[in-house]
């Protein structure tokens, strides 16, 4: 793959220990007047919050955040590479961006995220999309006024693939939301499933000191965020690389000890690491909520060894057993991966039996998509789509009876929700999410970010209809 994973461990960089304010002071002595930048997010939460971090810095930079990419003086699209998909639909909306840059030949445009770390992509942006200026890595985001600066000083392109093993601390973040928060624990992934392009593009593991992550979520609570979500790729790996073996349950139970109102939640947690101490850590916190997202991809113990897991069907439900009994409210969520090379019939049948046993509250289910550079990739037995296809939709309708059903049973009962205000499909109704992530859909006005009690009358399998409880 295209970059150097195996540097060792470097000091945690503070943003003031590099030129970062010199090159942001250097960005604005070129900038035009009253300069506006257009940030698009493609993929999951870790890159939602990185592109908050892209408006923080290009507002410190002085420029305006604007929500369509009309007008714009800087374009910042933030790519995913998780299947072939997501790469084609940020290739095509660049290449729609090839007339602005006609119109405003001024305008800057950078590509960002996981897309770029791929060698054969940046040769691809260099010789297909000439009007694109940089591209800028994940472990490397806080450059941007760096990039930005050297771009406006020489005029020239830059299409390098940098990688630093380092948390960079203190990079200005732009909220989006007022009431909800996420705040990445850590970064980059060590797993390498055998058919994930992560590990290639985020670099190792490296997780933030437990001081920071801690005064960030204090800070959160003191401003009224009132659900915070702890993000990493594998979250519950949190603390491996450290020496003092201070882990994720106690970040956590730390964590817990802020007084305030508010609830965390924590994704992505991955099943090896998935302990019976984080369970009861859980079980007896205040604020964490009762909800799980664990991946399990496969039912066949047999591709769970393919995709390299390093846990099987018997571990899982065990955890999972475990976590029902110490929080039997718990809703519990997962990824699944249909159509991995080689599955048979009867495996992908052992998937569809082991979402039965586990009654997930919800999943999101994926067609295996083959990722260069993985060893899934060069796997013989890769399916034809007419397979992937079947498998998928029988995945999901015996879901959405599942889901139904473990809906139905919060019919009659109270949740509390926050609310998320009115419904953007339907302006006479509100919509909020429960702890357990549930959408709920109520009458009664409930401002954006309260919280509120709402009485179940009705359910289906991804929503509940209720009435506000005063
Ligand atoms: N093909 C299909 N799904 C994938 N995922 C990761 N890589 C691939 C791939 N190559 C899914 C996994 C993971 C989720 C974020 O995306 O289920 O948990
Ligand atoms: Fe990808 Fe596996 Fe790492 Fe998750 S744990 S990011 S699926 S390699």
């Amino acid at each position: 793959m295209s970059l150097d994973c195996s540097r060792s461990a470097q000091p945690q960089t503070a943003l003031d220990m590099i030129p970062y304010m010199d090159a942001v002071r250097a960005v604005t002595g070129k900038m035009p007047e009253k300069p506006r930048c257009f940030v698009l997010t493609f993929g999951c939460q870790q890159n939602v919050a990185d592109s908050e971090k892209l408006a923080g810095m290009a507002v410190d930079m002085g420029y305006q955040i604007i929500d369509i990419p009309e007008g714009a003086d800087l374009i910042l699209v933030n790519t995913c590479a998780i299947r072939e998909h997501a790469e084609q639909k940020a290739l095509s909306v660049v290449g729609q961006y090839k007339h602005l840059k006609e119109k405003n030949p001024a305008l800057i445009i950078g590509i960002c995220g996981c897309m770029v770390a791929q060698e054969h992509r940046r040769e691809e942006i260099k010789k297909s999309y000439p009007y694109v200026s940089f591209v800028l890595c994940t472990s490397v985001l806080y450059r941007l006024p760096q990039y930005l600066a050297e771009v406006m000083e020489k005029g020239k392109r830059i299409l390098r693939g940098e990688e630093e093993h380092t948390v960079a601390e203190g990079a200005p973040i732009r909220r989006e939301s007022t009431y909800r928060a996420s705040v990445s624990i850590m970064y980059g992934c060590n797993n390498f499933c055998s058919y994930c392009i992560v590990p290639y593009v985020r670099g190792r593991e490296r997780s933030r000191e437990p001081a920071a992550v801690i005064a960030e979520v204090k800070d959160l609570v003191a401003r009224g965020y009132k659900d915070i979500t702890l993000l990493g790729q594998n979250v519950n790996s949190y603390g491996k690389d450290r020496a003092d073996g201070y882990a994720f349950p106690q970040l956590l139970a730390d964590l817990d000890k802020i007084e305030g109102d508010y609830t965390l939640h924590f994704m992505t947690s991955h099943p090896k690491d998935a302990t019976r101490e984080l369970v009861d850590v859980m079980a007896a916190s205040r604020h964490v909520a009762h909800s799980f997202h664990l991946p399990l991809q496969a039912g066949s113990d047999r591709i769970l060894t393919l995709m390299n897991r390093h846990y099987d069907c018997a571990k899982y439900l065990d955890i999972l057993d475990y976590m029902r009994e110490k929080m039997p409210d718990i809703a519990v969520t997962s990824d699944i991966i249909v159509a991995f090379p080689t599955e048979t019939e009867a495996e992908f049948e052992q998937t569809l039996a082991m979402l039965r046993r586990a009654r997930f509250d919800m999943i999101y289910s994926f067609i295996y998509s083959p990722r260069k550079g993985t060893p899934a990739a060069k796997m013989e037995g890769q399916l034809p789509h007419s397979v992937s296809a079947d498998r998928m939709g029988r995945l999901l309708a015996l879901q959405n009876e599942i889901a139904d059903a473990a809906n139905s049973r919060l019919v009659g009962g109270t949740v509390r929700v926050i609310s998320e205000g009115v419904s953007k499909n339907d302006a006479s109704v509100y919509t909020g999410r429960t702890d357990q992530n549930k959408i709920v859909f109520f009458k009664e006005p409930v401002p954006e970010g309260e919280w509120a009690f709402v009485k179940i009358d009705r359910a289906a399998a991804f929503a509940l209809y209720g009435t506000v409880e005063k």
